[in-house]
This record gives C-alpha cells, structure tokens and sequence, in this order.
C-alpha cells in the first residue's frame, strides 16, 4: 500500500494540503500527517482526519530521528518552508536525509518565486546567493538541495500570497496613521490564495504532476496594491491613505519604531505584526522588480479548479479588515 507523508499539516498550507489529498486519495494510499506540536493542532482536528483513514503523528525538521520514524516505508514525502528565515536549508537537509535514509523516492517542496534566479539555468546555479533579493535566497538553496539529491522531486514556487495584504497588511495601516506605507512602486503582482497553494501542495503529493517538475502558481490577475487597498476599504468603509515609498524610507520608518531585523530574535511585542525588516522589504520589491508580473493556470491545470481571485479570496477575512475609530 503506497505511503504518502504530509508534513507541517498544522500549518495553512499543510492543512489545507492534508484536507484536499484526503479529497482526492486513491483507495488503497496510505496518507500519514505529520505536525511539530500535536498539542497545537486545533480540536478536532486529528480526530477528523483520522475519522478520514489518515494516520497522524508528531516529527520535527530540526530532529532527524523524528523525521525518520514518520518517513519509513513512504513513497512521497511533502515538506513545508518554515518562519525560520535563515535555518530553512538547513532544515530541508535534513528533511532530505531522512528521505534517503529511509527509502523515499519523492519529495514535494512549497517554495517560493525567484527561487528560479538561482536554479533556471547553469549559470543561475553558479550565482551567490547573496546576489538574489532576500526572501528567496533560501527557496534558492533548498532547491539546489532537492535538485542535488537524487530523490525525484516536485516543487511548487508560490507567488506573494494574497492573502497577506487581508490579514497581515491590514493590521499595521491603523499603527501607521490610517495609512499603508508600501514599496511596491505601482506595479502589478499576480498574489496568489493562501487556499490555492494548499490544494496545489495536497496535489503534487499525491502524484498529480510528473516527477521532477516545477510549478509556478499565481492568482487569475495581476492587480496593483493600490487596487487591493482600495477595495478592502470599499467594503469595511475605513478611510485611510496608501502611500508610496521608497525601500530606504520604507525600512527607516519602522526600524525608528523599532521592528526588528531580524525575525528569530527580534522583539515583536509592541508592532502590529511579525514580520522582520528584510522580509516586510522584500514583499514590495518582488512586485516593484517585476518577479510577480506572470499569470500561470498552474492552479487550475494541477486542482481542476480556477486559482481564485483576490475578492472572491477575502470574504473570510473581512471581520480583520481595519475601521476608524
Ligand atoms: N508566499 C507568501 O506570501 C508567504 C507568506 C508567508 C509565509 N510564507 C512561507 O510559506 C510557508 C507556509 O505558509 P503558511 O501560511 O502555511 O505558514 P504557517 O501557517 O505559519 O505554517 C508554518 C509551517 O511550518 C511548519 N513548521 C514550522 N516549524 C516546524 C518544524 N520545526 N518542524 C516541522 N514543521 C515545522 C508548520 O507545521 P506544523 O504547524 O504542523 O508544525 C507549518 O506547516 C511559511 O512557513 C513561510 O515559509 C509564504
């Protein structure tokens, strides 16, 4: 009976992935979920999939052992990038040691968009790391580990999720004075659903695209953040300023309110969100360089359903959408 791992279900992603490989599972595929904390899977959770014919257990991208032990015996192995900028590679290794430990033959990877400025080409995997804007450079590396370990692999290169401006953005505009401060330089990106990578993820487990294959996945539009702006606040009513900035005003300004440089040690306490310097500035500048200007059917060619749209996206975030006092 093929065995096919997910790990980090916990996650949106992963748990989103975990539902629609339930969904779509052949009779006869073993499916097992893996999370780093089972204590901190909401109630019901496990139980119901379970109740589905999923196994579920705990294992850890930072401990081997652990990976080992879910790994044994499974066909296809799906790994997750975590928050840890800097650790992920490392934390890919040994994802992939415990794959060829254990006789895995596939293995499915959430990366990210401009990972290909380091793997596309042979000069592309000859180029420094350091030379490619930062929130990729990671994807690059754990990339060049996939593609260098003689395990088939499938990767999936998520575009900026769209998600991100409805739940995340959103909820610094009140702290920045009624005002998105944004360094996306006008031009427009493809932001993709949160939902859709998930179901792309599930996908590519369970075989849905040939080996050793890259998938770039965007939403159905390139749309500018003004745009996203502005509809948000047509629908919560909030009046509230977008405003352009270069990276260097962009980055002085918080970092004068102290948001942090870096993500793992940084004091969040007193900032309307979790996002270091280099990452908050990184998401304008893939838009403003034009990394997200493609539009892909990957979504729909590997789901059978059109990637959805950014309105469509955002009615179950509408309750966090910002209002004035
Ligand atoms: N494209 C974008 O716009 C965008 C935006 C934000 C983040 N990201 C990246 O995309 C990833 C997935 O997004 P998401 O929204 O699903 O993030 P998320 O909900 O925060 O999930 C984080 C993921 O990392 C896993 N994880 C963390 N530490 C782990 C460990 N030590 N061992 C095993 N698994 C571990 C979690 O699994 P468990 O909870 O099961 O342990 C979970 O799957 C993020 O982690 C981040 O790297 C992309």
């Amino acid at each position: 009976m093929p065995k096919f791992v997910l790990t980090g279900a916990g996650g949106g992603i992963g748990g989103v992935a975990a539902d629609y490989a339930l969904e779509i599972a052949q009779p006869g595929q073993k499916l097992l979920f893996t999370t780093s904390n089972l204590g901190k899977l909401p109630a019901g959770r496990a139980d119901g999939w379970k109740a589905k014919g999923a196994e579920v257990a705990e294992a850890n991208y930072d401990d081997v052992e652990s990976l080992k032990k879910v790994f044994e015996g499974a066909e296809v192995v799906a790994f997750i990038s975590t928050w840890a900028l800097g650790e992920r590679p490392r934390q890919a290794a040994n994802v992939l040691a415990a794959a060829k430990a254990t006789g895995v033959k596939r293995v499915c990877y959430t990366s990210f968009i401009g990972a290909g400025l380091g793997n596309d080409s042979a000069e592309a995997r000859q180029r420094d790391v350091k030379t490619i804007p930062f929130l990729p450079q990671d994807h690059v590396q754990t990339e060049r580990l996939i593609r260098g370990s003689g395990l088939q692999w499938n990767i999936q290169r998520d575009y900026l999720y769209q998600d991100n401006a409805a739940a995340f953005f959103s909820q610094s505009w009140k702290f920045c004075g009624d005002r998105w401060l944004n360094n996306s330089g006008g031009r427009r990106g493809a932001y993709v659903a949160r939902e859709d990578c998930g179901r792309v993820f599930g996908a590519l487990l369970m075989g849905k695209a040939e080996p050793d294959t890259c998938h770039t996945l965007t939403g159905p539009e390139a749309v500018t953040d003004r745009e996203i702006f502005d509809y948000i606040n047509s629908v919560s009513g909030y009046k509230a300023e977008f405003v352009d900035m270069t990276d260097d005003a962009l980055a002085a300004w918080w970092r004068e309110r102290g948001l942090p440089d870096n993500a793992i040690n940084g004091d969040f306490s007193q900032l309307p969100m979790k996002l270091c310097i280099p990452d908050l500035l990184c998401c304008g500048e893939m838009v403003a360089q034009g990394h997200m200007a493609e539009v892909t059917d990957a979504v729909e060619k590997l789901t059978g359903r059109k990637a959805l749209g950014f309105k469509e996206n955002y009615k179950k975030y509408e309750q966090l959408f910002p209002r004035n006092d």
